[in-house]
């Protein structure tokens, strides 16, 4: 998929990376089935409950925006730039009679929030695209209610291994970074999530970190696999990672995944959770 490829969405803005074609959507609806009981843990453990102004940046194939209206007994806004990921969302929403939420089919910048209306703003795996992600969380301060809150859940990509380790693999991880860094992402935004929750007046309520590991034939073998074949062409314009070191990597992945002893730990995803403070006036 290259630079002018149809799958990707295009804003004045920035790319999103990723696009929204029909198999993009199947990987985000297959890597939803392998984390998304993290993220309910974290509602567990935040309290979402009945009656809460609820907030979703980027709910993509939408199974975290469900489980968010079916907790709070009422509609979810969402900011979504896909329109084929928006339009989506819209037809899942009337099937559980809760009502139509506020669907901002625009990138997160060009939506009209309110100002002091939720108490809960979540987005997962959105930050790591976002250019001036300080800005965009900013933003979502203006959103929130005093004491509301701000949970995201984002990479901190350094974890991430192929074991036995290819010669490649340090060279692939810099090109997995260039990738991101070529439409203004950070491909390992979560550590720097607390840095920037601080500067934009957030108080930190909660760090937590989750690393998947999978053997050959796991969920999480399947899962890693196919984002990074999937991207490793686009990979390859990023030296000194090329594309013949990525034949090679995806050789060595490929025989990796026919030993049972083989191993891929996951990048970590980090659940940070941020308060806004009550304004003292
Ligand atoms: C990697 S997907 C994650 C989807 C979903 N949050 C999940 O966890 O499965 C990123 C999502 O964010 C959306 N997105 C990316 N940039 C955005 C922006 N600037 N404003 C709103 N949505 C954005 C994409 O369209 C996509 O739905």
């Amino acid at each position: 998929m290259g630079r002018t490829s149809p799958n990707t969405i295009g804003t004045s803005r920035h790319r999103y990376l990723l696009g929204d074609a029909a198999r993009e959507a199947a990987r985000l609806r297959a890597q939803a089935r392998l984390w998304d009981p993290v993220s309910l843990a974290l509602f567990d453990r935040i309290g979402v409950r009945r009656g809460w102004r609820v907030l979703e940046i980027g709910p993509g194939q939408g199974s975290l925006h469900m489980a968010l209206r079916r907790r709070v007994q009422r509609p979810v806004d969402a900011v979504e730039r896909s329109a084929a990921f928006a339009d989506r969302l819209r037809t899942l929403t009337r099937r559980d009679g809760l009502g139509p939420g506020q669907i901002w089919r625009t990138a997160l910048l060009d939506a009209p929030l309110p100002r002091n209306h939720y108490d809960l703003i979540f987005a997962r795996w959105v930050f790591l695209f976002l250019p001036d992600p300080l800005a965009h969380l900013r933003k979502l301060v203006r959103a929130l209610k005093p004491r509301g809150l701000i949970a995201l859940q984002d990479y901190h990509r350094e974890t991430l291994a192929l074991v036995p380790r290819p010669d490649e693999w340090y060279d692939f991880l810099a090109a997995d970074r260039a990738f991101f860094a070529s439409e203004g992402g950070d491909v390992s935004i979560g550590g720097r999530l607390p840095d920037l929750y601080r500067r934009a007046g957030l108080r930190i309520v909660e760090t937590q970190v989750t690393i998947k590991t999978g053997r050959p034939g796991s969920a999480v073998w399947r899962w890693l696999t196919t984002y990074f074949m999937g991207v490793m062409d686009q990979m390859a314009a990023f030296p000194p990672f090329s594309p013949a070191a990525a034949s090679r990597l995806r050789r060595h992945w490929m025989a990796a995944g026919r030993r049972p002893t083989s191993l891929l730990i996951s990048p970590a995803v980090l659940d940070i959770v941020g308060q806004t403070k009550v304004d003292p006036a």
